[in-house]
């Protein structure tokens, strides 16, 4: 069988690791691995491959930055291409981002069976992109693999079969459980925002006494009046427990077009970094006495590693991490009482979901063994 996995930006690097590391070799299932190129930085995507020992991707479509429609355009033309030439008997995308999104249409227009993993998650927030790029390749998928039964329900919800919908766990938790010993090990000096020599923080990692962030999420970034307001957030919590930011590129690009460096500057615990490889992140996050974000991925490390994680949103489409791990949904005015309450001790406690325990690409690749070529 053969069969194409598509990756397209930073969080879909920890989802096809661990899933390429057992097909490559396997004796029936031929892997043909797909980079779009939506995210090309070296520490956006080249970090990953290196970090997460990923072979080069077979192909790269090298779509790079565009609007939403131009991007995803892109992304369709060149791969209707590499389907044409390749003939995969099943393509499989992974996560919520455009990428997923525009080799699912273009796969089903191929009449190509699509596999979705991490399907069914829903924040029933229109007003952000993943959400579109869920409910489009929710509707057109022909295989649903998903991380928690909260995703099977909103599936069953939208009429599909339960008998195309798998719940086998999570796989960004493969790549965490298999690297966490190797990023314990991997060590802490960063590079500030803008220099290019690294430095040693004024920190002692072990003492769990400074708080990690990252922001990116159009709702929180794009807006001037909303990323003045956080940048204030921050600086008033750094005043109390060091800060680091790993800065990703739109945040970076906003900070710089709304003039915010000024700002940034009177807050000398506030660290703003480039973007870290995974090994120095989860170093970073799961020495930290708190993590807050707005990413989706984070919610779930944050929960595997018992960190208490602030997600800045009004809304989440991975409620298993509020129900049982260590997530709390937070508006902007609330930031500073949630780390309070996590500085006097109170931070939220949890358990890790069913089978996010290291086998989750096992357990995928037995069902692709069992397909109908
Ligand atoms: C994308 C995903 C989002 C995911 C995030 C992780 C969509 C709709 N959004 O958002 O779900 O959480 O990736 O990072 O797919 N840029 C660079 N270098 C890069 C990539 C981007 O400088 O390697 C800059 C570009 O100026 C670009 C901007 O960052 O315009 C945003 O990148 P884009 O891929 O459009 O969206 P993200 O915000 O990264």
């Amino acid at each position: 069988m053969k069969i194409i996995l598509v990756a397209g930006a930073r969080p879909n690097f920890m989802k096809i690791a661990p899933l390429i590391h057992i097909l490559k070799g396997h004796p029936t299932i031929y892997p043909v691995l797909v980079h779009t190129g939506q995210h090309y930085d070296i520490l956006m995507s080249d970090q990953f491959f290196l970090d997460l020992e990923i072979p080069a991707p077979d192909i790269n479509l090298e779509v790079g930055s565009a609007s939403h429609a131009v991007q995803t355009a892109r992304i369709m033309e060149k791969f209707e291409e590499v389907c044409l030439k390749e003939k995969p008997d099943y393509v499989m995308v992974v996560g919520d981002v455009n990428s997923t999104a525009a080799c699912t249409l273009t796969a089903a227009k191929l009449g190509i069976k699509n596999i979705h993993y991490e399907a069914g998650l829903r924040s029933h927030d229109r007003s952000m992109p993943e959400e579109i790029n869920r409910l489009v390749t929710d509707a057109i998928s022909d295989i649903y693999i998903t991380t928690s039964h909260d995703a099977d329900e909103n599936l069953l919800k939208e009429n599909v079969s339960v008998d195309r919908i798998h719940m086998l766990g999570n796989l960004m938790i493969d790549t965490l459980v298999a690297q966490l010993p190797k990023a314990m090990k991997t060590p802490l000096n960063f590079p500030l925002l803008n220099q290019s020599k690294s430095i040693n923080l004024d920190i002692d990692f072990n003492k769990k006494n400074y708080g990690v962030m990252t922001f990116h999420r159009p709702n929180n970034v794009d807006d001037k009046e909303t990323l003045t307001k956080l940048v204030r957030i921050w600086g008033e919590i750094s005043a109390k427990i060091p800060l680091i930011f790993p800065v990703h590129p739109r945040t970076f690009k906003n900070l710089v077009k709304f003039e915010l460096q000024k700002e940034i500057d009177k807050y000398p615990n506030l660290y703003f970094i480039e973007p870290l490889g995974y090994l120095q992140f989860i170093h970073l996050v799961n020495c930290s006495l708190f993590v807050l974000t707005d990413s989706g991925g984070i919610q779930e490390e944050t929960t595997y590693l018992n960190i208490p994680c602030l997600t800045v949103r009004p809304n989440t489409e991975r409620p298993i991490t509020i129900w049982e791990g260590t997530n709390k949904l937070i508006g902007i005015e609330n930031i500073m009482s949630g780390v309070n309450l996590i500085m006097e001790g109170k931070g939220k406690k949890g358990s890790i979901p069913k089978f996010w325990d290291g086998k989750t690409a096992e357990r995928i690749v037995k069902l692709l063994e069992n397909l109908d070529q």
